[in-house]
């Protein structure tokens, strides 16, 4: 199983950008953690807060993985063309969150990902990568 996890603009913060939303943790301590919970699992990661990077890598490796799991932070609510890159790749695409978007502002209810991808996971803390990860591997039932 060949998995990525793509984070988008300002997910490069996590740990000092508000805190109080999205934790103290950085993605680099949790990423080692996760590498080690999910050692049967080939497991990369990406960031960019640069939109047509983000478009590129879901080109690049959307034909080559088992599924790609995008955290495309406020694109997610703003992206037409990252949608459209979702709907044009053939593996599978779990957008996830980790705040509850749906419990915030009116305009982060609006995802412009969640209708091309194969679900959604959010306001779990990192644990929404973890909990994405696992939706992966339990697809067999
Ligand atoms: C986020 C939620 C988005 O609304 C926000 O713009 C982010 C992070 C999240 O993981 O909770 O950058 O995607």
């Amino acid at each position: 199983m060949k998995l990525i996890i793509i984070n988008g603009p300002n997910l490069n913060l996590l740990g000092s950008r508000e805190p109080e939303i999205y934790g103290t943790n950085s993605f680099e301590s949790f990423f080692e953690g996760l590498k080690k919970e999910f050692s049967d699992v080939e497991l990369y990661h990406f960031q960019s807060n640069i939109e047509g990077e983000i478009i590129d890598k879901l080109h690049e490796l959307g034909f080559a993985f088992d599924g790609i799991i995008l955290n495309a932070g406020a694109y997610t609510h703003t992206s037409v063309a990252i949608g459209d890159a979702v709907k044009a790749i053939r593996i599978p695409v779990v957008e996830v969150h980790i705040s509850n978007v749906y419990s915030r502002e009116d305009f982060r209810q609006i995802s412009y990902i969640a209708p091309n991808s194969k679900g959604v996971i959010s306001g779990f803390g990192l644990q929404s990568y973890s909990l994405a990860i696992k939706s992966f591997l339990d697809n067999k039932v």
